[in-house]
């Protein structure tokens, strides 16, 4: 099995992906958050730097439906001495989809089938896919499978949710079967895995599936590759008391080098901040009963309040046994 970083914008930037792949690792791909504009912001290219993902196996990602803005930023990526790029089709975020961007291009599959033919026509980069299954109804998908066979997608990576499901529901199986069965793609899941009980619900339906990204229980579980790992090789992930306090020096180190990273690239306690306070809105909860903790760090104004939190955390709260890193945080806070 393969274990593919989702791309997470504001979140899997390089010093996440760099932190990540220090404390943790298990992951074969990161697929990097979406570039947009045709003449690169800073920070996209700082993204997509070479230094800045050496050791990394990254896959840029570009959200766009004019095919000629996907290839001048293709040749920009091939320039830099990437050899694939993905495309986005599955961003939901309603200011994206109304202008017939990611999810929303779905609702235009001639549109979509005519972008794609110029750019597998014109670019010289291996082009994957990432997409939902449709923008308002699971019977679309259908006709946009049949639009990907027509072209030599390195792989098609599928969340099985529709555009206006954003995050709601469950992941349609069904449809993701459909793939299975009719796509001649090498496809790859994405959508709710977060740990071993999700993971052995998608792995018996799914028993040929070889490719798995992980997005939201990746950020809330940064073992997870380790404990899907573990679940394949029928290995128990029993926690005793000392693999506990190993395990908090980690993610202690872990929290450090991020922070320490965006001090390093970003200007100004608040900029650093935010981008913590958005990644314990998924890491709050590792840790037994953090509640009081986590307003403490949404709280912090200053980078030394914000490390007095945190260490309070540390020392005052116990990892939780992760089988119960559940995901309250999908409903609180993404709908
Ligand atoms: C905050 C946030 C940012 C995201 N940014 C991107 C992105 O830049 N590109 C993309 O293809 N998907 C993006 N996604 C979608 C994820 O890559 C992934 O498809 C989705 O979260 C479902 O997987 P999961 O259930 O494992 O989280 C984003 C999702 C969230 C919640």
């Amino acid at each position: 099995m393969q274990y593919y970083m989702a791309p997470m914008e504001g979140l899997t930037g390089y010093v996440y992906r760099n932190a990540f792949r220090r404390h943790f690792g298990g992951i074969d791909k990161y697929f990097m958050p979406f570039l947009t504009n045709k003449k690169l912001s800073h920070r996209e290219r700082n993204d997509i730097l070479p230094e800045h993902n050496a050791g990394l196996w990254a896959v840029p990602q570009i959200l766009t439906n004019r095919a000629e803005d996907f290839l001048c930023i293709a040749q920009e990526l091939k320039e830099y001495g990437y050899e694939s790029v993905n495309l986005n089709l599955g961003c939901p975020s309603g200011t994206v989809a109304a202008k017939h961007l990611g999810a929303g291009f779905l609702a235009f599959p001639a549109e979509l089938d005519a972008f794609l033919e110029h750019i597998f026509e014109k670019c010289e980069l291996k082009i994957s896919v990432k997409t939902r299954i449709g923008k308002e109804d699971a019977r679309e998908w259908e006709t946009l499978l049949a639009i990907y066979e027509k072209y030599p997608l390195e792989e098609l990576i599928i969340h099985p949710r529709l555009q206006r499901d954003y995050y709601k529901n469950t992941p349609n199986f069904d449809a993701y079967a459909y793939a299975a069965e009719h796509s001649g793609h090498s496809l790859c899941y994405n959508g709710d895995i977060t740990g071993a009980e999700s993971y052995r619900k998608l792995r018996e339906r799914f028993p040929q599936t070889g490719k798995v990204m992980l997005g939201r229980g990746l950020l809330a579980n940064p073992w997870l590759p380790g404990d899907l790992r573990a679940w394949e090789c029928g290995l128990s992930k029993d926690r005793n008391e000392a693999h506990r306090e190993c395990d908090k020096v980690r993610l202690r180190a872990f929290c450090d080098d991020i922070l320490s990273g965006y001090c390093a690239v970003m200007s100004g306690d608040r900029n650093v901040l935010f981008k913590m306070k958005e990644l314990w809105v998924y890491m709050g909860e590792l840790f037994e009963e953090p509640q009081k903790y986590l307003k403490r760090i949404r709280k912090a104004e200053r980078i030394s309040e914000y490390k007095a939190a945190v260490n309070a955390l540390f020392v005052e709260r116990e990892l939780r046994g992760r089988e119960q890193v559940s995901c309250g945080f999908f409903e609180d806070v993404l709908s």
